[in-house]
Parts: C-alpha cells; structure tokens; sequence
C-alpha cells in the first residue's frame, strides 16, 4: 500500500511543480515582455483545474505518508526528530502556499494593471520556488 500512496504522491508532486516551472519559465516572461497579466489568468483558469486537485492530493497523501512514519501526531509539532521536521516543514510550505493563493485573489488580482505587473511576478516566482522546496523537503526523507 505504502508505495502506491508514494506514487500517487510523486504524481501529484509532477503536476503542482512542473505546472509551476511551465508558468514561471515560459508564461510570465511572456507576459511580461506583451504587459499582458491576461496570459498568465488564462494560464492559471485551465492549469487550476488539474492542479489544486493534485496539490490536495499531494497533501492527502503527504500526511497519509508523515502518519505512518510517526503515528503520534503530536511528534510533528515538536521538532524532536529530523523527519518531525521536515513534516512540519512541509505543513508549513503548505500554510504559505494557501497563504499567498488567498492574497493573490483579494491583493492582486482586482488591482492588476499592464504597468503593475511586479507584484504578480513576485507571487508567481515565490509559489513556484515554495513548490520546488516541497520536492526538495520530500526527497529529503531518504536521502537525508
Ligand atoms: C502537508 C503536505 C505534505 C506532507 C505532510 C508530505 C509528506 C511527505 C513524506 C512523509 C514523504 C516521505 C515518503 C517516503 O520517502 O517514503 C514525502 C516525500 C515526498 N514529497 Fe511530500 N508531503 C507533502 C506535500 C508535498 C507536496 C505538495 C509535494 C510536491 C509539490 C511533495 C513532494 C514530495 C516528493 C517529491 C517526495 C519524495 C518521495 C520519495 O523520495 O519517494 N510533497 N512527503
């Protein structure tokens, strides 16, 4: 069972971050270079679709995952053990993640002009390097 969650897992990971990467690295340059902030919602209105799923999924299975490396769930809050960490690590990269989602919407989205499109690049770069640190976190549990 445990490796098939770890599939489902890893699969969820390709789409959040390799969604993000595809975004970062090909659409907002775009966007940027035409002013144009429209590529990257249309982006997002079709990539959204299969990615907030995954990301859920990703978190489904990640706690499934931290739940069967230590059952006592109180252990993920204490930073007793190298793995405890990186759980409540990837807690945290998660409560930033929906952080920055929520203030994308109600901050960005309503203010967004061609002139001012920093901030929306910043949001964009941030969440695609907090998705390449939940890779990085994950591998983290085996190869230390
Ligand atoms: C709260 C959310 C999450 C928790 C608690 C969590 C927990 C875990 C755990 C316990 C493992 C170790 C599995 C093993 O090596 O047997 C793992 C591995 C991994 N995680 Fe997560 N995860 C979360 C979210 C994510 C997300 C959103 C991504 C990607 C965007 C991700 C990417 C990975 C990767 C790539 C591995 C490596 C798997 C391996 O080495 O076999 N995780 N995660």
């Amino acid at each position: 069972m445990y490796k098939y969650v770890v599939v489902l897992h890893i699969l969820s990971a390709t789409v959040w971050t390799g969604g993000h990467l595809v975004l970062a690295l090909t659409v907002l340059p775009k966007a940027l270079k035409r002013k144009d902030p429209q590529l990257i919602f249309e982006f997002d209105s079709g990539f959204e679709r299969i990615g907030i799923p995954s990301l859920l999924l990703g978190v489904a299975t990640g706690l499934w995952l931290a739940y069967q490396m230590a059952s006592d769930v109180s252990v993920w809050f204490s930073f007793e053990s190298y793995v405890s960490t990186l759980i409540l690590t990837k807690i945290t990269l998660f409560a930033l993640t929906v952080a920055l989602a929520v203030d994308a919407r109600v901050r960005i989205v309503s203010k967004i002009s061609p002139d001012n499109m920093k901030t929306l690049a910043f949001h964009v770069i941030l969440v695609t390097i907090i998705s390449i640190l939940f890779v990085i976190m994950g591998v983290g549990f085996r190869g230390g």
